[in-house]
């Protein structure tokens, strides 16, 4: 019988404790999977005592994490410690260290990903990184293996349950943005500090990482557009079911001929879709191949044995390729790294996408024809019209206009032309609309 592959866990909350019960669970049938046992010896966090009370007699506790990293029996190291800080530092000094690294960590990847991918090729080791995007979701493994003979052509994805909750609340009960995110506090959904859910980072992180193996280019996360729900307001959530829509915060990549758009922002989407009807802290990714057409990953984004599922599938998948020549692994960004594209990141202002507007105008003749004059004037085709009291008496009314795909910039400038018209009585409401058919 082979001996046990030794694992170093840095940080144990939720996952990391997730990660020992499933270990603990299903041990006997992933050792069966992975060709040996994988054994958990060693756990660093600073609060010893509570590591303890997790892990009991199971493992070692530290506090210095540097003692799991030194040490030589251990080969692969697991952090759960999270954010570009020490983290970022000890994931480095252990692949220098000659350990393979499992990471939950999404923003350490999106902004650092490039240089700590290259570390981990010359020193012949892997980092898996299937729990960063999407939880328990397999989508690293599906985009990079199972979709390897398609030429991607877009993904769009519900990749933050924190804001698919809030979304979700705020068009089923018709409340506000505030209110729902006090409720999504006190239920334990969103952080006491949520600003990297609600404006749209986390989710961006992990659009970036699938970017990047989507299309074999670096990950570049200062490039996204990053926009978030904050400013949602519940009248629009309303008027988008009214013509067909719902709408959800996307991380959407998409090749186009003069680059690649990456970008994150609340999105109509037709109530039709599959992905339109995700609920709740639920978390989707659509993604078009050429070959496969249009598949769908659904599952949970977030939680202790969901995240546990892929930091373990992780586990396995080092286990079994432990002994393998690196040069014959799969590729962390599923391009060879000579192979990687230079395919620039397009700027906000050159992406395509259609628009859903929300113009507060005054009641009175010829407004609508400066309106729609000004979209034909910057080449905008108009696709809907939609007019509703606005509940502020009869001298104002609430106009939406669904527009065709155009260029973002060519928006902004009829934005602008339309804001500066005195008929025009609140700042326009403008949020871009995807069919993704
Ligand atoms: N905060 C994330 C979410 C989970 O709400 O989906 C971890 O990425």
């Amino acid at each position: 019988m082979t001996t046990p592959i030794h694992v170093g866990l840095l940080g144990i909350g939720t996952v990391g404790g997730g990660t020992f019960e499933v270990l603990r669970r299903n041990g006997e049938e992933i050792r069966r999977r992975a060709g040996r046992a994988i054994r958990i010896t060693t756990v660093a966090d600073l609060d010893t005592e509570r590591a303890r009370r997790i892990v009991g007699d199971g493992a070692e506790v530290v506090a210095d994490a540097r003692a799991v990293i030194a040490d030589p029996s251990i080969d692969i190291v697991i952090e759960l410690i999270g954010g570009y800080g020490i983290a970022k530092t000890l994931v480095l000094e252990a692949i220098a260290a000659g350990k393979h690294v499992v990471t939950a960590n999404k923003a350490l990847l999106a902004v650092h990903g490039s240089e700590i991918f290259e570390a981990a090729r010359r020193r012949g080791v892997a980092i898996g990184f299937e729990a960063a995007v999407a939880g328990g979701i397999p989508i690293i493994k599906a985009l990079r293996e199972g979709l390897t003979a398609n030429r991607i052509e877009w993904i769009a994805g519900i990749i933050n349950g924190t804001t698919n909750f809030i979304l979700s609340e705020m068009r089923s009960k018709g409340l506000d943005f505030g209110v729902v995110l006090k409720e999504a506090q006190r239920l334990g959904y969103a952080e006491a500090d949520p600003t990297f859910d609600i404006e749209g980072v986390d989710a961006a992180h992990k659009a970036t990482i699938m970017s990047a193996i989507a299309f074999g280019t670096p990950v570049q996360f200062a490039r996204a557009h990053v926009e978030g729900i904050t400013a949602l307001q519940a009248a629009d959530i309303r008027y988008a079911e009214q013509l067909g829509y719902r709408i959800k915060l996307l991380g959407i990549t998409r090749r186009r001929e003069r680059g690649i758009e990456l970008r994150v922002h609340p999105t109509l989407v037709p109530s039709s879709r599959l992905i339109a009807n995700v609920e709740g802290a639920m978390n989707a990714v659509v993604v078009q191949g050429d070959a496969v057409g249009t598949t769908l990953y659904y599952g949970k984004g977030a939680g202790a044995e969901p995240t546990a599922s892929a930091v373990i599938a992780d586990l396995v998948d080092i286990t079994r390729l432990h002994t393998a020549d690196p040069g014959h692994r799969v590729p962390h960004l599923a391009f060879q790294p000579g192979a990687m594209a230079e395919t620039p990141i397009l700027p906000i202002d050159e992406v395509v996408t259609s628009f859903y507007l929300r113009l507060v105008v005054a009641d009175e003749k010829g407004v609508l024809a400066r309106i729609t004059g000004i979209l034909a004037d910057n080449d905008i085709s108009i696709d809907a019209v939609l007019q509703r009291e606005s509940g502020e008496g009869e001298k104002q009314t609430d106009l939406i206009i669904l527009t065709h795909d155009t260029v973002e910039g060519r928006m902004t400038k009829a934005l602008a032309q339309m804001q500066a018209l005195p008929t025009v009585l609140a700042p326009i409401v403008r949020i871009r609309k995807e069919e993704l058919s």
